[in-house]
Parts: structure tokens; sequence; C-alpha cells
């Protein structure tokens, strides 16, 4: 995913660009780029690498104008370098896109047979020369873009100047999002409200096939059909910088302490204190006639989808199937009648999850979304929506958007058992119970944090990681895998304990890592056994459980983290923090830039 910012006004832009850019970097940092009109002239700056390298470029080389657009990177087509960052530009035109032109070979040989010169590998160059072959037939800035977006396939959103045009900025949206921001004589364009946060609270979201024609004074908006329409223009909950790391070294470690407090935050939003039961929002089905439920999601927040596939099944008497999107999408899934379909993303607007949820419409399922972006894509398109209380997630890796998901499915899977009668108001009040205490129990653990930064030591010298759970600490194995491997590069895989004795327990030998979340529940000692048969061949294991657990066991293992005793409806929630901490302090002795990792970006806008 790529982020967008455009800005025309009365104020130098360079600057405003260059900060916006900033609150976007989560989104993607392969490479930078801004551009302005200066006398109706293009001016260009891009740098390879994160932002400081385009911060440092434009205070060597300044840029003046009034209008500008700029771009934070995630490659997709074309190496992360200088000449393949956005803006990219011909003589008459200048823009940055975020998403994939599917079409784009296509549209390239076109516009070279009839002269057009490439200079870049990206799918973004091909807009650039259809947008300017319009122009150059005499066509204005509206109806070439207009024209230009009738022939592109995929997915984008854009921002474009055009040359001699001082002051105007076209927008346009399709699968990628795209905020309108209103400040006084002066309008906006970003991906989000983050960008434009310190700019003006006032933002509108374009919808499907909208463009926009932005000047200082005046946003006009177009559909698809190029009519013009209002959209509803409301206040970004955004409010103080997110980029503010406040007393921590990164916005990782930032989140997960800030666990307790969005917990709970997300927990007062579903819970009524005085009945000590759930009270979920209005949604727009009967979750008591709901004959099956299909989770949908990716990378963490699949493993949240996959906790709650468990509770379901445990607590309600509805049948579970949780996929990944980006499988589900395409192996056209038969639905049933009266079938519930929940999309959990973080940011609301992962493009396999967004798929997915279009065609689980189109098989008419009820679909909610579970997202932590209020004003996202899939907030808007799903039936109905539950939200995170996590506030803007700015690491990579995904830390307290994932306990809050899981927070929210717990309070959903309780509601379903109450509605469906297969719990007791004794057992919904127990649950209820093991809920309320989980802030409280989510600091206890990360009071260990300094004994896990220690054990990171051993960690961060394997070769190969392993992680076993069973039940819900299978999935939390995954996510314990998934932490370790994408901030701290090292090869980690998550398994069903259960599993290792089919193929996996080979990879044991001495030393290799292993770490086994084993809460004393009923498959304690199923756990238990596997956990020998790992140290029986050399494994080291890093042992998870509660007192009884490490009375038990605790001294066969190489270590252990005490996990306070807790219901073990609950556990999957607190035995997170353990790997998430686990994961970042490896990732701080191995060096590797915690909040952007290599390759990644915050969300993956594009297939
Ligand atoms: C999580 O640490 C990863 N960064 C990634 O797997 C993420 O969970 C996934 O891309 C889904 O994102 P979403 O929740 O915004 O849909």
């Amino acid at each position: 995913m790529c982020g967008i910012i455009g800005i025309t006004g009365r104020h130098t832009v360079a600057p405003l660009l260059i900060d916006g850019l900033r609150r976007l970097e989560y989104r993607g940092y392969d490479s930078a780029g801004i551009a302005t009109l200066v006398n109706g002239e293009i001016q260009r700056r891009r740098a390879e690498g994160k932002l400081i390298n385009l911060d440092t470029l434009v205070e060597k080389r300044p840029i003046d104008g009034l209008v500008g657009i700029g771009h934070t990177r995630w490659a997709t087509h074309g190496r992360p370098n200088e000449i393949n960052a956005h803006p990219h530009a011909d003589k008459n035109v200048v823009l940055v896109h975020n998403g994939i032109i599917e079409n784009f070979q296509e549209l390239r040989q076109e516009l070279t047979d009839k002269g057009h010169h490439f200079e870049t590998d990206t799918d973004t160059e091909a807009i650039v020369h259809l947008v300017s072959s319009f122009l150059t037939k005499g066509n204005s800035p509206q109806d070439s873009v207009s024209l230009t977006l009738s022939r592109l396939e995929g997915a984008f959103s854009l921002a474009i100047l055009f040359a001699g045009y001082d002051g105007l900025i076209i927008g346009a949206r399709r699968g990628s999002p795209l905020a309108v921001g209103y400040g006084e004589c002066e309008m906006y364009l970003g991906s989000d409200a983050i960008a434009l946060a310190p700019l003006t609270q006032n933002i509108c979201y374009l919808e499907e096939g909208d463009w926009v024609e932005l000047l200082p004074e005046s946003a006009v908006i177009h559909d698809n059909n190029g009519t013009i329409v209002n959209r509803p223009i409301c206040q970004s909950s955004v409010s103080e910088d997110p980029n503010n790391k406040g007393n921590f070294e990164h916005f990782m470690l930032k989140e997960i302490y800030e666990q307790p407090t969005v917990i709970g935050d997300t927990l007062n939003t579903l819970f009524n204190p005085w009945k000590r039961t759930v009270t979920l929002p209005e949604l727009t089905f009967n979750l008591g006639k709901i004959s099956r439920i299909t989770i949908i999601a990716c990378g963490t927040s699949f493993h949240a989808g996959l906790v709650a596939k468990y509770w379901f099944e445990k607590v309600s008497d509805v049948p579970v199937e949780c996929d990944l999107a980006s499988e589900f999408r395409y192996r056209e899934a038969r639905m049933p009648k009266d079938g519930l379909a929940i999309f959990v993303s973080q940011s609301g607007e992962t493009a396999d999850t967004l798929a997915a949820l279009r065609y689980a419409k189109s098989k008419k399922q009820h679909t909610l979304a579970l997202v932590n972006v209020a004003e996202s894509s899939m907030a808007r398109e799903a039936d109905s929506v539950l939200l995170t209380l996590a506030g803007p997630e700015i690491g990579v890796a995904s830390t307290k958007a994932f306990t809050t998901q899981l927070t929210v499915l717990a309070c959903l899977v309780v509601a379903t058992g109450i509605t469906k009668r297969s719990i007791n108001n004794k057992q919904a009040a127990s649950y209820c119970r093991s809920l309320i205490e989980i802030p409280a129990r989510v600091n206890d653990v990360l009071s260990h944090d300094q004994k896990i930064s220690d054990l990171a030591r051993e960690v961060a010298v394997a070769k190969d990681v392993l992680y076993l759970g069973r039940g819900t600490g299978f999935p939390i194995a995954l996510e314990g895998a998934l932490k370790l491997k994408e901030i701290s590069y090292i090869h980690a895989e998550g398994y069903a304990a259960g599993e290792m004795k089919h193929g996996p327990i080979a990879l044991i030998e001495d030393n290799v890592p292993v770490i086994v979340i084993a809460p004393s529940d009923e498959l304690f000692e199923k756990t238990a056994s596997n956990m020998q048969e790992v140290i029986a061949r050399g494994g080291r294991v890093i042992f998870l459980s509660d007192k009884d657990g490490i009375k038990k066991l605790g001294r066969m293992a190489a270590a252990t983290i005490e996990v306070p005793t807790v219901d073990s409806f609950v556990a999957p929630i607190l035995y997170t923090i353990p790997v998430q901490l686990l994961a970042y302090h490896t990732a701080l002795i191995k060096g590797s830039d915690v909040d952007q990792p290599r390759n990644l970006a915050k969300s993956v806008t594009v297939e």
C-alpha cells in the first residue's frame, strides 16, 4: 500500500507535504517524492528509501509552489529506487498513485506505439501518458481524467497536477481509499484522515468511482458517471498526532503497552456494567437466526478469526468456517441461506478481505465488518460494523488491534450464545466476568517485560523457532510466529502441538527454541506430552503457562513465563502479550526496523 497527499491553498506546500508523508510513512516506505507547480511549471523531488532521504533532498534543493502532491511507496511494479519513485510525470502532467493498474502493459504498448516514451517500470506511468494524450488532443484536465479513468482496470487512488493549471488538483478513487479535507481557503487530499489531521478535521471520503476537482476554495465531486454529487463531510476522529511515540522507543512497544487501555475502551462500548452483560450496537441481522458463520481475514486478523472459530463453536451452536481472504475470494465458496460473513481487518482496506466481502454480499450473506477505522471501505460496504477502539496503529506489526479484535469477537460470541440460548445467564455472567478482568491481567503480563527481553537473547541467535499450542492456543502460536518473522526476519512456524509428530518434529535438534503456549485448561496434559517429545530431542522449551502449569512442568523447560490464571475462554488474549514482547525484543537485538520492517506495509490494499 502507498500513501498519498495533495494540498492546494495559500501556503508554500512542500514542508506541509513532507509532514503529511511523515504521517503516512507507515503505509509504505520504499521511496518517497513530492511535486508542485511553480508558475505553472512542474517541479519534482524524489528519493529512494525512507522519508528522511526526501526531507534532506528538499532541504538542499527546496521547491516553492502553493499546490502540490506527495507519495510514500510500497513497491508493486518496479524496484524501489528513485526512478520508480512517485510522483511520475511528463511535461504536461504529474501524479501519484496507490493501487495496481491491471491493464497497464496493454496501455503502455498502445501509448508507446503512439510515440510516448516510458522512463520507468511502473504501472503508474501508463496513467501519466494516458492523461497527457487526452490533454494534447485539446481536452480539459477534467475531461482528460474522466476519459483516462474509463480506460483503467484495477485499483487506484490518484492525485494529479496539470502544467499551467495553478491551484488545480484532481483526485480519483477506485478500490483504494481517498479522503478530501476541507480547510480555510485550502483544500486537501489524503489516503486517510491521519495524513490530514494537522490540517483539518473536516473530512469526506470519496466513494468507489468518484473523482474530485480541488481548488483552494472549492471541491467538486463527480461520481463515476460524471454527475456532480455531494458526499457527507464528517469530523475526523483522528485528533492528536498518532505519530507521537511518547516515552517509547518504537510505536510497536507503545502500542503493546496501550493494550490494557484500549481493550478496556473497546469493552466499554460492548458492555453494560449495570447488567454486567454484553450489549452490542444495533446489527442489521438477527443473531438468533444465523445458520452458519464464515470468518474471513488476512494475517494477524485471520488469527483473531481462528480464535473466534473455537469460541463460537464452544459457546454457541453455530458452525463456523474461517478462511484466508486471498483463498476465499477465488474458491467460489458455497454460502448458506441466513449465513453471516464476518470480515476482520485493522485497516478496513485490505484488498483481499474487501474483495471477499463483496463476494459474500453477492451470495446474499449478512456481512459484518470488524474494523479499527470507522471510515474505512469495509465499514462503509458491510451491512453492520463493530469497531475496535485501538486507536491508530502505526507499527506495521499489529498488536493492540489484534487483542481488541479478540475482545470484540469474544463479546460477539457471548451475545450469540445468549441469543441462541446455548449458554445460560450464569455461564454468560462468568464469561463476562473473565472479560472484565482482562485489562488488569494484561498489565500483569507486561510486568514480565524485562524477563522476556532476557529470553530474547537466546531466540535472536536461532535459525528456526517453533511455536506450539492447542485449541485457542494454536492461533496464538501462529500469531507469535508471524510477529517474530515479520520484525526480526527469523524463520518461525506456528503449529498445532498435536501436529508435531506428523512431520515438524523432524525440525527439532539441540537448542532449537520452541515456545509452548499451555494454559492449565482441558488440553494442558496433551500439550505437556508434546512438550516432552520436543525436550527429548534437544529442543529448548520456553514454557508459557499459569502458576499450576509451571508448578507441574516448569522444571522441564529451559525457561518459563508465568501468565495469570484466568478462565480458559480469555486465555488467548492474555497469552498474546508474551509472544508480542518476545518478537519485539528479539527484533531489537537483531537491529531490524521494528516499526517499518523490510518489504512490508501497514495495510495491503493491492492483491
Ligand atoms: C500483522 O502484524 C501484519 N502486519 C499483517 O499480517 C496484517 O495483519 C494483515 O495485512 C491484515 O491487515 P488488516 O488487519 O488491516 O486487514
